[in-house]
């Protein structure tokens, strides 16, 4: 990468995300270097904006640190600097400790702290103002998640000319804990300044569509919202705001390519040998996050081998797992409890060079993963609550061979797609431990059937598609 190289200062398009696709790291001999970016965010619009050269606007990823705009392969990324506080109240705070609960299901009780909610407005003004900066007459500008929901409106202030779309990644909440936060008016006016205001599902347009009515007495149409098809819709002055259902997903040609290159084929092959070639391997892949049900699927795996319905050496469990977060209180708390388990159960059931679950805190590159998502005969995906997890639809775009099954959770919006899949309550852990075995012994014609009906699935509702849908829908791309 060119690092800051000064670009032209304005583009037709423009994606607006806490995060730029790219970390900047202090390395230990005082440098720093630039790395992929972690989660689902970044791995799907990347690969989608870098065909399109736009604009990314976000944070580097460390606080205190001004960087230039510059221009990485064609793509214009314009940093927007956090100070330690912002990093604090804005990021760990408010999005993370606030919202992000909130929204999945207050599985943690989200903290409701005011000077939090000031440092999220504040940000939020920095974000488009930055926007308002780069894009050019007339652009069309993209803002992405929750950190960023006051952006549309703001921008809209600055910047009349613009289209304005804005997606929320994660599950937008029922209405009644919607209407827990106390800046809940505030957020639906925030959102409401987009043209096109995206969720996975229709149901979190249809909340969001009822709580416009009920916190800012607009009038939004009452018909069902489909998928891709048929938005709410909502009068705002001599605006029509469309509020709709785009199911998000992955570059899945890229990772099916992957997945049959010679390089990835044997290393799947080696990575088995290096667990002594065991009957079954189980992956988990996540942020170490609390929503991920990380420690449900351990818990389930531990009481399967004291039922002595696994054997230990008929299984390996590799759960890999991205730092994420980690001076959030509840995300270093679950982690503690992760490691307690996962050091529990190869206390309990390992022999000398033969740990039952291989636990790894720490990202693995794309060529990598791809080999695990090869190896693996069971994915295990159970998070209590997930906006779409695209990690269950990578695995089935790396599974060309038509082997593994997938284990599920329903409370993720992927189940609604991949319905071939062993879905499971993760609350019900007896149903996931019936899963997990039935998933593990599963008839191979019939593992073919399943694997063949979910790949359909996903090569055909791509990233690309997922992009183009909500483009088009807001009016930025010519229908096909
Ligand atoms: P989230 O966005 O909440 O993190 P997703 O499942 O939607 O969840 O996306 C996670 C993304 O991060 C996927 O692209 C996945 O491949 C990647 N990822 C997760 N864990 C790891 C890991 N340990 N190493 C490398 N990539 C990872
Ligand atoms: C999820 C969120 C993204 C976020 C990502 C990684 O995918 O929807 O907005 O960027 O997690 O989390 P982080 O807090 O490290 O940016």
């Amino acid at each position: 990468m060119t690092d800051e190289q000064k670009t032209a200062p304005s583009a037709d398009f423009v994606v607006v995300a806490n995060r730029l696709p790219v970390d900047l790291e202090r390395t230990s001999d005082g440098g720093r270097r630039w790395t992929a970016s972690p989660g689902g965010l970044v791995s799907a619009l990347e690969p989608f904006l870098r065909s399109r050269k736009g604009a990314w606007v976000g944070w580097p990823g460390v606080p205190d640190v001004d960087v230039e705009e510059f221009d990485d392969d064609g793509l214009v990324l314009h940093p927007v600097t956090l100070t330690s506080a912002e990093v604090r109240d804005y990021y760990e705070g408010f999005s993370n400790a606030t919202l992000w609960p909130l929204y999945h299901d207050v599985v943690a009780p989200p903290v409701f702290d005011r000077a939090w909610w000031d440092s999220y407005v504040k940000v939020n003004r920095r974000f488009a103002e930055a926007s308002a900066e780069v894009a050019a007459q007339g652009a069309t500008v993209w803002i992405q998640d929750y950190q960023l929901q006051l952006v549309p409106t703001m921008l809209r202030e600055l910047r009349p000319d613009l289209r304005i779309g804005f997606f929320l990644h994660i599950p937008f909440p029922p209405v009644e804990l919607f209407m827990q936060l106390p800046w809940r008016a505030e957020i639906v006016r925030g959102l409401i300044g987009a043209d096109l205001i995206g969720f996975h599902r229709p149901g979190g347009a249809q909340n969001f569509l009822w709580l416009a009515r009920q916190l800012v007495g607009l009038e939004p149409t009452r018909g069902a919202v489909g998928v891709r098809s048929r938005p709410g819709m909502v009068q705002v002055g001599d605006r029509t705001v469309r509020v709709g259902a785009f199911p998000i997903s992955i570059d899945a040609a890229g990772l099916d390519n992957l997945a049959r290159s010679k390089g990835v084929v044997e290393r799947a092959k080696q990575i088995r040998r290096d667990l002594g070639n065991p009957k079954a391997v189980l992956l988990g892949v996540d942020r170490l996050d609390y929503t991920k049900g990380i420690d449900l699927r351990l818990q389930a795996l531990h009481e399967l081998l004291h039922e002595e319905r696994l054997q230990p050496e008929d299984v390996a469990f590799i759960q890999l797992a991205t730092p994420s977060r980690e001076r959030v209180e509840h995300y270093q708390r679950m982690r503690g409890e992760i490691e307690q388990m996962v050091g529990r159960i190869n206390g309990e059931f390992a022999r000398v060079g033969h740990p039952v679950v291989h636990y790894l805190h720490q990202s693995v590159n794309r060529t990598e993963l791809a080999a695990f998502f090869s190896a693996a005969d069971a994915m295990v995906v159970t998070p209590l609550r997930d906006g779409m997890n695209l990690v269950c639809k990578e695995y089935v775009a790396c599974r060309h061979d038509l082997g593994g099954a997938l284990v599920l959770s329903e409370f993720a919006g992927a189940a609604a797609e991949l319905t071939s899949a062993f879905l499971v309550n993760p609350h019900d852990l007896d149903g996931v431990k019936n899963a997990l075995v039935a998933a593990i012994t599963l008839d191979p014609a019939e593992g073919r059937r399943r694997m063949r009906a979910m790949r359909r699935q996903v090569l055909t509702h791509d990233v690309d598609r997922w992009a183009r849908s909500f483009l088009q829908a807001l009016g930025a791309e010519p229908v096909d």
